[in-house]
C-alpha cells in the first residue's frame, strides 16, 4: 500500500514519520509531481495539481474537520473523502467557546479596562437565564460545545439539519425551525460546516433575530469566515443591535492588518486557533481508518460529497 502526503502550510516530516510508524506495512512519502500512484492521501488544502497527478486515490484523508477547501477541487469520483473526527479538537473548541461566552457574560472586558485604570467597580451580576446560547451545528464539535455550555447552566439551544434529541438541549432542525432557534438564543455559536446552504448565514437579517429581536445578541464564530457577511457585522455592533463578537475565522486569512475587525472595541479576534489539529491523535485515527478500509470495514467520518460535509 502506498500513501502520499500533501500538506499545504504544514511541515510534512513529523506526519510522514508518524504514519510510517503507525503503518509499517505502507510506503509513506511526501508528494512531488510525477510521484508513483498512491492508494491513499493524507492532505491539507492540496492544490488541484496534486489531485490531477493522483487519479487512482481510493481514500483522501483530511487532517481537519472542515472539508470545504477540499471539496472545491475536482476530486476522483470513486475516492472516499474522510474528515478528522474530533481527535482532540472538541475539547479545545469547548474551552474556547465557554471562555468567550463567560468572558462576555461576566463582563471581563469591562473589568480589564477598569483594572488598567486601578478602578474598583463592582458590576451587578447578570442572570444566566437571560443568556440562552444557540449552537448552530450539532455535529462532532457542536454537540460537545453545547454540552459543555450546559454544564454552566445556561439555557442551550441547538440547530442541525436533521432532528435530534440531546439531553439538556432544546433542539431545532432545518430551515422551518431556524427563525425560532435564533429568536430563542442570545449568544450565537457557529459550528456549521461551510456549504452552499450555510455560506453567508451570519447576515444582518439572521443576526437581528437573536434575543427575540431585541438588542444584546452576541456572536461567536468558530466555523468558517465565509459564514459571516463581514460587511454586516460592524453596523450591527455600532447600532447596539449586537453587544459584541468573538471571531476566530475570517473571509481572508490571515486577517489583513488594515481590517477594521482588529480595532473594533466590541470584537475579539483570534487567529483561527480555536481547535488545532493534534498530530499524534490524528495520525492514530487516520492510520486506524486506512487499515479498516484495507480490510473492507466501515469507518466513521466519510464526507457526503453531495451534502458538502
Ligand atoms: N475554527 C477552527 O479552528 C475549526 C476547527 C475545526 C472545525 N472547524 C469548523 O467546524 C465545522 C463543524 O465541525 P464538526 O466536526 O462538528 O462537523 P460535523 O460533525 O460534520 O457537524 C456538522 C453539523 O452541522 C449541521 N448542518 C450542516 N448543514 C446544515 C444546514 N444546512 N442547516 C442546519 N444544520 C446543518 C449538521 O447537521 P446534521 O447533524 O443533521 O447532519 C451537523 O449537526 C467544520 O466544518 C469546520 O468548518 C473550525
Amino acid at each position: 500500500m502506498r500513501i502520499t502526503v500533501c500538506l499545504t502550510d504544514n511541515r510534512p516530516d513529523a506526519w510522514i514519520e508518524g504514519l510510517r510508524a503507525a503503518l509499517p506495512e505502507a510506503m509513506v512519502e511526501n508528494w512531488r509531481p510525477g510521484a508513483p500512484q498512491a492508494d491513499h492521501a493524507v492532505v491539507w488544502a492540496p492544490p488541484q495539481e496534486f489531485i490531477d497527478d493522483q487519479p487512482a486515490l481510493r481514500g483522501i484523508f483530511n487532517i481537519g474537520a472542515g472539508v470545504d477547501a477540499l471539496l472545491k477541487l475536482k476530486l476522483p469520483p470513486e475516492a472516499q473523502v474522510v474528515r478528522l473526527d474530533d481527535a482532540g479538537m472538541s475539547v479545545q473548541m469547548a474551552e474556547y467557546v465557554c471562555h468567550a461566552l463567560i468572558r462576555h457574560f461576566r463582563e471581563f472586558d469591562i473589568y480589564e479596562a477598569d483594572a488598567r485604570e486601578s478602578r474598583w467597580s463592582f458590576r451587578k451580576p447578570r442572570e444566566r437565564e437571560d443568556f440562552a446560547v444557540g449552537v448552530m451545528g450539532l455535529g462532532v464539535l457542536g454537540e460537545r460545545v453545547a454540552k459543555a455550555v450546559a454544564q454552566f447552566e445556561f439555557p442551550v439551544n441547538g440547530w442541525s439539519r436533521s432532528p435530534k434529541a440531546i439531553g439538556g438541549l432544546r433542539c431545532f432542525a432545518g430551515e422551518a425551525e431556524f427563525d425560532d432557534f435564533l429568536g430563542a438564543s442570545r449568544v450565537l455559536v457557529n459550528l456549521l460546516p461551510l456549504t452552499e446552504a450555510t455560506r453567508g448565514i451570519l447576515n444582518r437579517e439572521n443576526l437581528s433575530r437573536l434575543n427575540g429581536g431585541e438588542p444584546g445578541g452576541y456572536l461567536i464564530n468558530v466555523g468558517r469566515g465565509a459564514h459571516l457577511v463581514e460587511a454586516d457585522l460592524i453596523p450591527l455592533l455600532d447600532s447596539g443591535r449586537l453587544a459584541g463578537a468573538t471571531l476566530d475565522v475570517f473571509e481572508v486569512e490571515p486577517l489583513p492588518a488594515e481590517h477594521p475587525f482588529w480595532r473594533h472595541p466590541k470584537i475579539t479576534v483570534t487567529p483561527h486557533g480555536s481547535a488545532r489539529t493534534v498530530r499524534e491523535a490524528s495520525i492514530a485515527q487516520i492510520a486506524g481508518k486506512i487499515r479498516a478500509v484495507e480490510l473492507g470495514e466501515p469507518i466513521a467520518g466519510v464526507v457526503g460529497r453531495e451534502r458538502g460535509y
